[in-house]
């Protein structure tokens, strides 16, 4: 068995982690015990692009329970848990490549690892699967029978694939699901970003000028719990509506060459290059701190912040200083790469626990239905998303009314008016 990880001697850590993550996630382990009966994806051969974490342990082991043989490298380079994939590869013999903190090479190397293992659906976040096996792998593609994406970044990527009409299979949308971007976006991302910012910074929020760049989902959930933890939070956007959105939930809503000056944090979470630039930079408080939480560490211009920068230095893990030739210092988090999982753990298994119900039902959907799907990105099935709504609610004790037969008719009917 091929396998590329930290050190193995970290399994019994990532075991007893993975074990209190499967806690919170009763809809994968009732999936879970299902696959285990039925085994819908026996025989086939899964390639898995995701954030190593406990979560994406136990959809692995999923994965597995319903006869699939799994393969699974990192979608970041520093997003990994070593002791997860350690876990992964001693107590459950599944192939996985990653370690925190590799390099670039390493990991288009790690990548091209699960793509050997010739697989017959890709379940990638942030489509850099998808994308190498479209430029250097083409003839794997005959072996596949169609995938599944993440984020919101990868369903953008690949969803222009699909124009330019090069996609050559199918792919269900995963971060589409209601029952995941209602929740793992909104709530993950707000507490897992501001998690990852203390843990990094060990600062108080409560007080600071919050800057929020982007009001998609994401920055949706940072801006709330951001507002939570008693900060005045501003937002930056380029979408009216978002931008209407941001200022009605009662934010302050400006362009960022206003909110530069002002903020004490930023973090941009918009899916967009460059969002927070050298002439940004140039004019931001001293003391400054700035990190991303969105998919690719492409948010930053750090290269524009290097040409204004005198020295830098590393102050403590994950906060870079840079000292700036105007005398000013800004903190730069993680690198500019996602600070949720660089310095924390991602989001809580609680919302994971929908996201990944929905990866391995849309595995079995695509297994069992793959013949009727063409080369596209296609939503999630709304029966999918529905019963993930469901078992979700029943796990958390949450009882809800049903319609009655004159509301099902009045509903249905056009003729009753005022
Ligand atoms: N993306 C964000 N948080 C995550 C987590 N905990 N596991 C896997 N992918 C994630």
């Amino acid at each position: 068995m091929d396998y590329d990880v930290k050190d193995l001697k970290l399994a019994n850590q990532g075991k007893l982690r993975s074990e209190w993550a499967g806690q919170e996630m009763p809809v994968l382990a009732e999936i879970s015990a299902r696959f285990k009966k039925e085994k819908p994806l026996k025989g086939l051969t899964i390639a898995a692009c995701l954030h190593v974490t406990t979560e994406t342990g136990n959809l692995m082991v999923t994965l597995k329970e319903g006869g699939a043989n799994v393969f699974l490298c990192a979608s970041n380079p520093l997003s990994t848990q070593d002791d997860v994939a350690a876990h992964l590869v001693k107590n459950h013999k599944i192939s996985v490549f990653a370690i925190k903190g590799e390099n670039n090479k390493t990991y288009y190397k790690h990548i091209n690892s699960v793509l050997d293992a010739k697989p017959n659906i890709t379940m990638d976040d942030g489509a850099d699967l998808v994308s190498t096996l479209h430029k250097s792998k083409v003839k794997l593609i005959d072996n596949l029978i169609g995938g599944t994406e993440e984020t919101t970044t990868g369903v953008i990527r690949l969803k222009s694939m699909a124009k330019d009409g090069v996609l050559k299979y199918p792919i269900i949308a995963v971060n589409d699901a209601d029952t995941k971007h209602f929740f793992d976006n909104r709530y993950g991302t707000g507490q897992s970003t501001l998690d990852g910012i203390i843990r990094a910074t060990n600062r108080l929020v409560s007080g600071t000028t919050f800057v929020v760049v982007g009001y998609g989902w994401c920055g949706k959930g940072l801006a709330m719990r951001a507002r939570g933890l008693g900060a005045e939070v501003v937002v930056t956007e380029v979408e009216p509506l978002a931008a209407l959105e941001a200022s009605m939930d009662g934010f302050r809503v400006m362009p960022m060459a206003q909110a530069a000056p002002i903020g004490d944090f930023f973090c941009t979470v918009t899916g967009n290059i460059h969002v927070i630039r050298k002439e940004h930079f140039q004019k931001m408080k001293n003391g400054a701190i700035v990190a991303n939480s969105g998919h690719f560490n492409v948010e930053l211009d750090l290269e524009g912040l290097d040409k204004i920068t005198k020295s830098k230095r590393e102050i403590r893990e994950y906060v870079e200083e840079h000292t700036l030739k105007n005398g000013r210092k800004v903190n730069v988090l993680g690198g500019g790469r996602l600070i949720n999982l660089a310095a924390a753990e991602g989001h809580p298994s609680s919302v994971m626990d929908m996201s990944f119900a929905n990866q391995a039902l849309c595995a079995e959907y695509v297994a069992k239905n793959h013949d009727k799907l063409d080369n596209d990105v296609h939503d999630v099935p709304t029966q999918i998303d529905k019963s993930v709504s469901k078992i979700k609610l029943k796990a958390l004790g949450v009882k809800i009314d049903t319609l009655t037969a004159e509301q099902k008719k009045y509903l249905s009917s056009w003729e009753f008016g005022t």
